[in-house]
């Protein structure tokens, strides 16, 4: 019997050549594995394409729900984008991906997994470092890193071997989807002064285009999850769905990075996450009305630092579980709801309401009902002052100006 190995198969022409690679360069019987996690992939014709490329089987699993559960929600309350601009889409797909793999490898005795990474970019780093994490003695092979072929030598590649080439137009852009937004980058894009082009885009609406009347949405979450729209309870990814449809029509969404990957390139991408850029100013919103100023500010840290680890391609490790653990104890009280304005390619927070809020309308108000100790303050600035009153009496203060010494 011949050994296996588990390709990641996309349903593009790197994986499809990539079956017939390995197969002949290792006598492999190849197992191509697809993921759905999201977006508008024609899955069934991948795996079609999978068997016709020489696949001995094409699997295609349905992991959306777990990819909203187990990484979306976690980066979500974390509050990580990397840069302050990538909500980290295809970054948080891919160590899914590997769970996946390694699963299935383990299930039939598979000796590697395979991924279509080139040896550029930093997806390459997230399958081979998150498997190392889940399966240490697996090989990994790379078949796009170490073949050389050019995209018309691919062509021949595939015509000679029998590997079927898509039919229809191919856009000269390179594009990876799922639930949580669109990452697209190459072609015109690698010009960074150009504006991108519309055709770059597919989930939003230029902002011309966008409606003249706003929308207002309320997004309710429960322990930093959220858990409805608009008052309607529903399942996670249907939620992420209508939001990237509703904020996307509005022109929300769009993002124009040029981003430092790990392997040390400065690229430009842009991506388009309705969802996800509404979803983080609204969690956001909602962690200002609950956490305490200490826990907001630890928990900005932790978010740079999240964001990081899931870039990097450092899901499955004890570092990850521990910023896990401290960002689950920030969400105990993250629940209540947050009114957000579409508009014109803005979402803008402009309603917050909470049971558990830590803002006190008698607290903070400047009419009558005003509960605040307004006496209590001398006492606190006396102390509070002390020490600057103390240095500038013995010192001087530093500087020119009133009161002056020498
Ligand atoms: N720059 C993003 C990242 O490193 C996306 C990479 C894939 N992008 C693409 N258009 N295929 O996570």
């Amino acid at each position: 019997m011949a050994e296996k190995i588990v390709l990641a198969y996309s349903g593009g022409l790197d994986t499809s050549v990539a079956i017939k690679w390995l197969a002949e360069r290792y006598s492999a019987e190849i197992i191509a594995l697809t993921l759905d996690v999201g977006g508008s992939r024609a899955l069934e014709r991948a795996r079609q394409r999978a068997l016709k490329a020489g696949a001995s089987q094409a699997l295609v699993v349905d992991a959306k729900d777990q990819f909203a559960k187990e990484y979306v929600w976690p980066a979500l309350q974390s509050g990580a984008i990397y840069e302050g601009e990538y909500p980290l889409a295809t970054a948080l797909a891919r160590p899914l991906i590997v769970w996946h793999q390694v699963k299935v490898a383990l299930e039939v005795g598979a000796f590697a997994v395979a991924h279509g990474c080139t040896g550029k970019g930093n997806d390459q780093v997230r399958f081979d470092v998150n498997t190392a994490a889940l399966a240490p003695h697996l090989k990994i092979i790379a078949p796009a890193r170490e073949w050389g072929m050019s995209r018309e030598q691919e062509i021949e590649y595939a015509k000679s071997h029998g590997v079927p080439l898509e039919l229809g137009t191919r856009s000269s852009y390179s594009v990876d989807e799922n639930l949580w937004g669109r990452s697209i980058e190459a072609g015109d894009l690698e010009d960074p002064w150009r504006e991108p082009p519309e055709e770059a885009f597919a989930w939003t609406r230029p902002v011309k285009d966008a409606p003249e009347e706003p929308r207002y949405v309320e997004i309710t979450f429960r322990q930093g999850i959220p858990v409805a729209l608009d008052g309607e309870e529903m399942p996670g990814v249907l939620l992420i769905e209508r939001l990237h449809q509703w904020a996307g029509e509005h022109g929300v969404g769009r993002v124009d990075h040029i981003e430092n990957r790990l392997v040390g390139i400065k690229s430009r991408e842009v991506y388009e996450a309705p969802a996800a850029l509404v979803l983080h100013k609204a969690h956001k919103a909602l962690e200002a009305m609950t956490l305490s100023k200490d826990q907001a500010r630890m928990k900005e840290r932790v978010a740079q630092e999240y964001a990081d680890v899931v870039y990097n391609g450092l899901w499955f490790t004890q570092h990850r579980q521990d910023l896990d653990a401290y960002v689950q104890s920030t969400q105990r009280h993250v629940s209540g709801t947050v009114r957000v304005r579409l508009h014109k390619g803005a979402a803008t927070v402009v309603g917050r309401r909470s049971d558990e809020a830590l803002y006190q309308y008698q607290l903070a108000t400047y009419d009558k009902a005003d509960q605040f100790d307004h006496k209590a303050s001398e006492g606190f600035i006396a102390i509070y002052g002390l020490p600057v009153r103390t240095q500038a009496r013995i010192q001087g203060r530093e500087g020119k100006g009133p009161g002056q010494r020498g």
